[in-house]
């Protein structure tokens, strides 16, 4: 895979570095992506954005739990990639590096990244839905648990940002900052539809980022690239790697 004079020369020269990860990074560790591939994701004929909304935690939490545990059981042997790991790798290459990822399936952190800013959550967190005491759990505690909280007995539901939801402020603050200032911006295997995560590309390249997608796909973010790889993330992130 062939790395342009223009991207090496960025490389060289660039101290702050942000990624923004999606879906796309995790596909070689067998986690499903949502859309891609020409498929959506469904669960009991429901289209995901809507067991995965915030209306569906009021109406029928345990349908919503089914799901996330369902999709816990199928990451419980997934394990980080090249891609994850070469990411984990730059944080000590670059000298300021941001990892942003709307992936809640922990697989940054298992890789070694030390600092994730996890916009949506994770799958291994859960929250009470009345006083909000947070929970954590291994990535083998399936189902999940607890189910009621123990300082007010209610209900716990996943601690991930749900459809209808806001994204936990002060993450998104950080990565909104950190977006604003980057001189090289990578947006890896995401379908880049989702916002607001989708557009911290977008704010990054406004304020002057060199911006690099890799996705096997176009997105309609490549527009606004300065360079495009259409090939899987740890295919292009070990060749990028290489001139490093
Ligand atoms: P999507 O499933 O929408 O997109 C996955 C992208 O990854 C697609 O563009 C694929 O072409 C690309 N892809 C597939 N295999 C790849 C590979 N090996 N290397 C690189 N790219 C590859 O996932 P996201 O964009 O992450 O939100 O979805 C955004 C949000 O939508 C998710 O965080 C989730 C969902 O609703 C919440 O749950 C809040
Ligand atoms: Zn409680």
């Amino acid at each position: 895979m062939r790395i342009s004079s223009r991207l090496r020369e960025v490389l060289r020269k660039a101290k702050k570095v942000c990624v923004l990860t999606g879906a796309g990074i995790s596909a070689e560790s067998g986690v499903p992506t949502f859309r891609g591939g020409g498929g959506t994701a469904v669960w009991k004929g429901m289209p995901f954005d809507q067991i995965s909304s915030a209306k569906m935690v009021r109406e029928n939490l345990d349908e919503v739990w089914a799901w996330f545990d369902y999709r816990r059981d199928v990451l419980k042997d997934c394990k980080p990639n090249l891609a994850h790991k070469i990411l984990a790798n730059w944080q000590d290459k670059f000298e300021d590096f941001t990892l942003i990822t709307q992936n809640i399936d922990n697989l940054h952190k298992e890789a070694g990244s030390r600092k994730v800013l996890e916009l949506h959550g994770n799958i291994h967190r859960s929250y009470c839905i009345k006083c909000n005491k947070r929970f954590f759990m291994t990535k083998d505690t399936i189902p999940h648990q607890p189910e009621f909280c123990d300082e007010c007995g209610s209900k716990v539901r996943p601690d991930v940002v749900l459809f209808g939801e806001f994204l936990p402020f002060d993450v998104y603050e950080k990565a909104e900052q950190k977006s604003r200032q980057a001189e090289l911006f990578f947006i890896i295997g995401t379908s880049a539809v989702v916002y607001p995560a989708a557009g911290l590309a977008e704010l990054a390249k406004l304020n002057g980022a060199f911006l690099v997608e890799i996705n096997p796909e176009e997105t309609p973010m490549t527009e606004i690239c300065d360079e495009s790889f259409r090939a899987k993330s740890s295919e292009a992130l070990s060749a990028i790697n290489q001139v490093i």
